[in-house]
């Protein structure tokens, strides 16, 4: 494998470091170190963060608690205090739900398809944009009350909400073949 120190030194000796220095101008050999040492990739260091640090989720202020929950596959419920602004896919994803997120939250996929289970909560969710309506067509188990948890941000008004999440996803996982088996 070529490193940067293996390419310096097949490199052809023009000058010693030793000797004195009888012109100012730099030798072939500390031109192309310098270039070597430049364009070799940084080191980086490896860090970890806890599970509940994932998603872009902060900690509700006291006295400001919304609460929310989810319902699983399995028919669990899974209640969290959340602060407003949170969106559904990053406390999901903060707390180990299974929902996938593909896109990451920019509305290009169905994978964080939610069902909020009250009618009149849903209608106070703000109305779905033209791009999320496209990518709800695309979710499995489309319903009247479907929303994508990426783009539903916690509100006040929101407080209490429950949303179920879908057997399953237009991206297909391995869990998901495993429910189409039974
Ligand atoms: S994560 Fe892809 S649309 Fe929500």
């Amino acid at each position: 494998m070529v490193t940067p120190r293996s390419a310096i030194r097949a490199l052809p000796k023009l000058s010693s470091p030793f000797r004195p220095v009888r012109s100012p101008a730099p030798s072939l050999r500390s031109f192309m170190a310098a270039r070597i040492r430049h364009s070799a990739p940084a080191l980086r260091t490896f860090t970890t963060s806890r599970a509940s640090q994932h998603g872009h989720i902060h900690p509700p202020k006291p006295g400001e608690e919304l609460n929310i929950t989810f319902i699983d596959k399995e028919g669990r419920h899974h209640t969290f205090q959340v602060s407003k602004g949170d969106n559904l896919l990053d406390i999901a994803q903060a707390n180990d739900l299974e929902m996938e997120g593909a896109c990451g939250g920019s509305c290009a996929c169905s994978t964080c398809h939610v069902i909020v289970k009250d009618p009149d909560m849903y209608d106070k969710i703000p109305e779905a944009s033209d791009d999320e309506d496209d990518m709800l067509d695309l979710a499995f188990g489309l319903t009247e009350t479907s929303r994508l948890g990426c783009q539903v941000n916690m509100t006040k008004e929101l407080d209490g909400l429950v949303v179920q999440l879908p057997h399953m996803s237009r991206n297909m996982q391995a869990a998901d073949f495993e429910d189409k088996k039974r």
